[in-house]
């Protein structure tokens, strides 16, 4: 299998704006692989550097010791385009769902007419249609992540980075957005690096969960989930269920008693 993001020995400071101002060691000795394909999860405490890991593979920031591969190619050299959502959903207030959708499109200077006709399926898919002309504020907050995501994935590239998409949703949305996430990934298959604070999250949507340490962030450890797909709820309650949230707690350096 591909490897389609390969991370070594990555270590990452903010320095200090002001002149004297100390820097900040947010990632020490990060390695990670995710495959073509694969559903892997970033899990770990706040402020330990998982935003910033994402901002790295993104190519936004280039000041870091260490390598990060995609797809063979050094995104420090050459641009390797990735669909990447931010922590919030930073639709444009005064846009329309269907044209905060169709950004993409619209800054590759693409066929907005064509597309417009294109997406109509995708629409449906994403449980959107019929609100094509309303404004964010208009949507629940289920169907803003939902409108966000469609952007993400009409961006060019096979790499998703999903910043914590479901943070800020009730827990019955966000098991529906689960749900529909893997029926949505089950069917167009990308490489996902999804980033979560919520454990059972984890579990149920990935092939594999990288436990963070507190910052400066670094892998405690990496769980293989073995359920089958397509996932089902009811896996939750299992014992095998209950195995993988114990290897995660104790890879967690706030849980050393366990
Ligand atoms: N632009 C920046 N300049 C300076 N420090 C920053 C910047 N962005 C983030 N940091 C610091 O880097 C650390 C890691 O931040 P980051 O946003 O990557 O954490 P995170 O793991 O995503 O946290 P959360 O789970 O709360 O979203 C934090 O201490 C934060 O204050
Ligand atoms: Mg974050």
């Amino acid at each position: 299998m591909d490897c389609k993001i390969r991370i070594t020995g990555l270590n990452m400071d903010y320095t200090g704006s002001e002149e004297g101002e100390s820097s900040l060691r947010v990632l020490s000795d990060v390695n990670l692989e995710v495959f073509e394909n694969e559903f892997v999860s970033l899990l770990g405490p706040s402020g330990c550097g998982k935003s910033t890991l994402l901002r790295l593979i993104a190519g936004l920031e280039h000041d870091y010791e260490g390598e990060i591969l995609l797809g063979g190619i050094n995104p420090r050299h050459k641009r390797v385009p990735v669909c990447y959502m931010l922590q919030k959903d930073c639709l444009m207030p005064w846009r329309s769902m269907l044209s905060n959708v169709l950004l993409p499109i619209e800054i590759k200077k693409g066929d907005l007419k064509k597309a417009r006709e294109e997406i109509k399926p995708l629409v449906q898919e994403f449980g959107l249609s019929g609100f094509e002309n309303y404004r964010p504020r208009q949507l629940s907050g289920g169907m803003r992540q939902r409108a966000a995501l469609l952007r993400t994935y009409l961006m060019d590239g096979e790499i998703m980075l999903l910043d914590e998409p479901f943070g800020s949703l009730d827990e019955i949305t966000r098991m529906q957005m689960q749900d529909w996430l893997i029926s949505v990934w089950e069917k167009h298959r990308k490489t996902v690096l999804f980033v979560t604070h919520d454990i059972d999250e984890a579990i149920y949507l990935s092939d594999r969960v990288v436990v963070l340490s507190d910052r400066p962030g670094t892998v405690n450890g990496v769980v293989q989930i073995d359920f089958e797909r397509p996932r089902k709820r009811d896996m939750i309650l299992t014992p095998q269920f209950s195995e993988y949230k114990k290897d995660i707690l104790s890879l967690l350096a706030s849980f050393p008693a366990w």
